[in-house]
């Protein structure tokens, strides 16, 4: 009697830690990361001063960008649908004045990749320039969706934007030299110096005690 209850019971636990693994296995394998979307190079010939001495009679609208975007995901890869994107330059810090769009033709990506992709449209209706302080923002905004490819099927679609304020130097390009990144809650005002300082030493801090925060969690 005792033997036949002890075997029950073993079962039972074995059925238990059966469905525990197999949930744990389900939920380590259903998680995704979203891919991160960066604008990796943009050219504007027409604010090329060594280019145009005479920059106002320069009548070259074209803007040229690269795009970059990285599966970080181990195992599962990603199908965009097109990728929107919209370019605007600032007037004032808060106000911006709309250059044009462009599109990147949807894509599959594999897991753990990079894509770059080129781009150029023409813009600004002639006009390409604004000036904040004496120095040139652009924004620029992406919109796309995706779906994550787990073994041989599809997730449904998820939303994904952002957007980040570029600064375009005197060579046309931007002054930041690495790739920016498109967040999705970069806001469109133009923030001082000090401030996008604070937030990285912010962002710094919380990299630095997330560990911690893991160990009451
Ligand atoms: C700007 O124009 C100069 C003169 O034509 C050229 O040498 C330079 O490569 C251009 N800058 C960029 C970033 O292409
Ligand atoms: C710049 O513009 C002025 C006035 O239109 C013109 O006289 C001059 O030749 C131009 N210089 C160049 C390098 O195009
Ligand atoms: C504008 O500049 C780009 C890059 O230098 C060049 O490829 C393009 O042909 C130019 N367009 C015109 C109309 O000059
Ligand atoms: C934009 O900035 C100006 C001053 O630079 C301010 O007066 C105005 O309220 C701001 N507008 C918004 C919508 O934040
Ligand atoms: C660019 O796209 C936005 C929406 O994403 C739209 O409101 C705007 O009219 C478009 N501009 C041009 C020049 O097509
Ligand atoms: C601009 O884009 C077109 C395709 O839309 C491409 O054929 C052309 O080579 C591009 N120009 C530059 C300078 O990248
Ligand atoms: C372009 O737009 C800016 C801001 O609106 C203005 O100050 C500038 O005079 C314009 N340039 C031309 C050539 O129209």
């Amino acid at each position: 009697m005792a033997a036949e209850h002890d075997s029950c019971c073993s079962r039972c636990v074995t059925f238990l830690i059966t469905i525990g693994l197999t949930a744990l296995f389900l939920w380590l394998s259903l998680r995704v990361d979203e891919p991160k979307c960066y604008l990796d190079y943009i050219y504007v010939p027409a604010l090329n001063k060594t280019l145009n001495s005479n920059s106002t009679h320069n009548k070259n609208t074209t803007i040229l960008f690269a795009l970059k975007l990285t599966n970080g995901n181990k195992d599962k890869g990603i199908q965009y649908d097109d990728v929107l994107l919209s370019f605007r330059v600032f007037e004032s810090v808060n106000l911006t004045r709309p250059l044009g769009n462009a599109t990147v033709q949807r894509f599959y990506q594999g897991h753990q990749k990079k894509a770059t992709k080129h781009g150029n449209f023409s813009g600004g209706g002639g006009n390409l320039t604004a000036a904040v302080a004496g120095r040139m923002w652009y924004r620029v905004d992406y919109a796309t969706a995706v779906k994550y490819k787990i073994l041989f099927w599809y997730t449904k679609r998820h939303r994904l934007w952002g957007g980040a304020n570029v600064e375009i130097g005197d060579s046309g390009m931007k002054v930041y030299r690495k790739a920016v990144r498109l967040g999705g809650k970069n806001p469109v005002v133009i923030e001082s110096g000090a401030s996008k300082l604070s937030g990285r030493y912010r962002a710094l801090l919380l990299s630095l005690l997330l560990p911690f925060c893991g160990l009451w969690v």
